[in-house]
């Protein structure tokens, strides 16, 4: 078992989030969109934005970037449960005795054990790949070679023998199954799945809840990732910073879909745009506020431990779009009860936008 470096929580309140570059503990970083740990593996580039030892072995994320046909066998994963977010093109997903489309917003739930591939349907398609546990990616990474670059290799070959490859798919704890890609017909669930069995989503599709001027849509509940994680995706206009807190026992991960997200992470003010990640650990003061219209993110928290906040603060909706004008006050009650129930500190009062840039 490998031994992480998880700095305490009063030392992770005064660390200054690293930039643009992998801390090696679990610390607070900002990746922008493009940088990461970067691999070629037979047309596709990896861009590793969290590994294991970044996260306390809490889970890894990567961008999988690559062109039209690229395409993976069936694969299973012992361990991990993985989950894919489309930012970009079309991504054509197969589940046991069931294929999806996905477009950009669409999202794949797999829990262990279940066999799926993919094949990507646009020139450029790139999708966000979640890991629990937080090796999986070094699958990938071993089956190709380093490289400097942002884009895919469009010359690429297959990098190693099927021999090789299942050798490397032992070592990481994924299994390679001899199974075909069949139109079969497709299941687009708009609802969760009540257990662990596998889903995918059409954009605006979720377990949905509304508030303030804004749409907050489970993609993936406790439920569903036995306890691991759960992703949150929200859709609103400019927004006020919320009150500046911290968690001690779960680690929050933002990432820009679409617009602008300001972040104040342990006094630090930083801008997200598309594609951009910030890692925030059990520890790391922060607030956050939506900084231009129709902006989306998504959020993706270990453990699970904080997944009833979304219920306090919202209301059930089945609306797929936030509404504009609507009642934008903020549920004190909600808060309160968050305060008192789950793993929420507050700090202080909301940042002034622009303070600590
Ligand atoms: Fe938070």
């Amino acid at each position: 078992m490998t031994a992480f470096d998880i700095p305490t929580i009063d030392e992770v309140h005064s660390l200054a989030p690293a930039i643009d570059t992998l801390p090696g503990r679990c610390a607070p970083y900002y990746m922008a969109a493009g940088e990461g740990e970067r691999h070629e593996i037979g047309g596709q580039l990896i861009t590793v934005i969290a590994r294991a030892e970044d996260t306390g072995g809490q889970f890894g994320a990567a961008y999988i970037y690559g062109g039209k046909g690229i395409e993976t066998p069936f694969i299973s994963h012992e361990h991990e449960h993985r989950f894919l977010y489309v930012t970009d093109g079309e991504l054509q997903v197969w589940l046991p005795g069931e294929t999806q489309v996905l477009a950009p917003g669409g999202s794949v739930a797999i829990p262990p054990g279940v066999p799926y591939a993919y094949r990507m349907l646009s020139h450029r398609t790139r999708f966000l790949s979640w890991l629990t546990i937080g090796d999986g990616h070094r699958f990938a990474q071993a089956s190709g070679y380093e490289t400097s670059s942002h884009v895919f290799d469009i010359d690429a070959e297959q990098p190693i023998s099927p021999m090789r490859q299942s050798e490397l798919a032992a070592r990481f704890g994924v299994r390679i199954h001899d199974l075909d890609k069949r139109d079969l017909s497709p299941r687009t669930g708009a609802e969760l799945p009540l257990d662990q069995t596998p889903y995918v989503l059409e954009a605006g599709e979720g377990d949905r809840w509304a508030s303030m001027g804004q749409l907050n849509s489970y993609l993936a509940r406790s439920r569903n990732t036995g306890g691991t994680y759960f992703a949150m995706h929200t859709i609103g206009g400019k927004s006020s910073y919320i009150p500046r807190h911290f968690h001690r026992q779960h680690t929050e991960n933002f990432l820009c879909l679409e617009g602008r997200i300001l972040l104040h992470a342990n006094g630090k003010e930083i801008l997200l745009t598309k594609g951009d990640f910030l890692h925030a650990p059990a520890g790391t003061i922060h607030s956050f506020a939506f900084d231009s219209h129709n902006t989306q993110m998504l959020g993706l928290l270990t453990t699970d431990v904080f997944e009833k906040f979304f219920e306090y603060m919202n209301t059930p909706t089945q609306a797929h779009v936030h509404i504009e004008g609507g009642d934008e006050t903020f549920p004190v009650e909600g808060f309160a009860r968050a305060r008192a129930e789950l793993d929420l500190e507050v700090v202080g009062p909301p940042p002034q936008r622009g303070a600590g840039g």
